[in-house]
């Protein structure tokens, strides 16, 4: 149980809830402290002279300005063992936000590009998973594709994580992330359409900066399961109908998306007109090392700036079960954990 504490009671109740979260990317949760003592440990030399250095330089002012330091700071990765303690930190801090199922994405070519092997990245995530899982937080893993890289590059990384696929049954599924403008999902169609033939899940993050034909083009082209961010989705009326009649649904990251400026601040915030809309939105961290907060950071930033009810805040809860990529029989208890917590008597909370 969390021993977070929040003056707003609404935000006490959620914090406190079991959760989701269906959106983290697990190089995004590498605290400065652990990219220090990895690199001390690995002998890695950084472009920073301290913790403080580094973390003074996340003022990002898009979402490049991001990535550039993002990605210095997973090349401190090298060993299985290292994967297993990044995976493992999270998994903590996730716990201590009471999420009780997770689903992780990792980026494989910010690793191969750099001589680890694919082998090295998933043994190490998936060892610390698993012994997750015996402390009660169940997960999946998402293997992305770096979208400012060329499709040939994606398709090499798909032949070589396909036996992987076999190995690690907690990896089901492919998404798309990185460098959004100038890459459209049009770009993967072909990566996904093979993954797809193998029965995979299948996310990619659209329309964060980029417009909302992106959206349209992961939901046409590459038939995604859900819609990473898809906040500009509000820009177009008849995408937000689609995305509220089909319940695909957006894995929406608030501090994500004020750090990066895709929001002036909270209050500008599109989930509330989203979620009116009865569009299926989900509450999650992104990057939680960089954007300053875990998934209930999230909850309590977003809960506050919007002024949401008892309702809404179930309703985004709720649809973090609803989302997930886990069975039917899974999913009800999913559910009915949250409910039992929510109501106290265990009857839905929208009913
Ligand atoms: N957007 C795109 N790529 C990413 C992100 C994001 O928010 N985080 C890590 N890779
Ligand atoms: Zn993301």
């Amino acid at each position: 149980m969390t021993i977070t504490t929040h003056a707003n009671p609404l935000v006490q109740k959620a914090f406190g809830a079991p959760k989701s979260e269906l959106h983290i990317h697990i190089e995004g949760s590498l605290e400065p402290e652990l990219i220090f003592a990895l690199a001390q440990r690995n002998n890695v030399k950084l472009a920073y002279e301290s913790i403080e250095a580094l973390r003074a330089a996340y003022a990002f002012t898009d979402l490049q300005s991001f990535l550039d330091i993002y990605y210095a700071g997973a090349s401190v990765l090298l060993h299985e063992q290292d994967f297993y303690d990044m995976t493992m930190a999270y998994c903590e801090r996730a716990l201590a936000d009471n999420v009780v199922h997770a689903e992780i994405f990792f980026d494989p070519q910010t690793h191969t590009e750099r001589g680890v092997s694919i082998d090295t990245v998933v043994a190490g995530i998936d060892r610390a998973l698993a012994d997750a899982e015996k402390r009660g937080l169940t997960s999946k893993l998402i293997l992305c594709f770096l979208r400012h890289l060329s499709e040939a590059d994606a398709l090499a990384t798909w032949d070589a994580a396909l036996p992987l696929f076999e190995r690690y049954p907690r990896m089901i599924g492919v998404g798309l992330d990185s460098s959004e403008r100038g890459h459209p999902p049009s770009k993967f169609e072909r990566v996904f359409e093979q993954a797809r033939a193998k029965g995979l899940k299948l996310v990619a993050h659209a329309g964060e900066e980029g417009p909302p034909a992106y959206i349209y083009e992961a939901l046409d082209l590459l038939k995604v399961d859900r819609v990473d961010h898809g906040v500009r989705s509000i820009e177009d009326p008849a995408l937000v109908t689609r995305l509220a009649d089909s319940r695909v649904a957006l894995t929406v990251c608030p501090l994500s998306n004020t750090k990066l400026c895709v929001f002036d601040d909270m209050t500008q915030h599109t989930l509330k007109q989203l979620l009116d809309h009865g569009v299926a939105v989900t509450i999650n961290s992104d990057d939680p090392a960089y954007f300053g907060g875990y998934v209930n950071e999230n909850y309590s930033a977003i809960v506050e700036a919007l002024k949401l009810d008892d309702k809404e805040v179930y309703t985004l809860l709720r649809n973090g079960f609803e989302a997930s990529f886990v069975t039917p029989v899974e999913r009800a208890a999913l559910v009915a954990k949250l409910d039992q917590y929510w109501t106290q008597d265990g009857s839905s909370a929208v009913a």
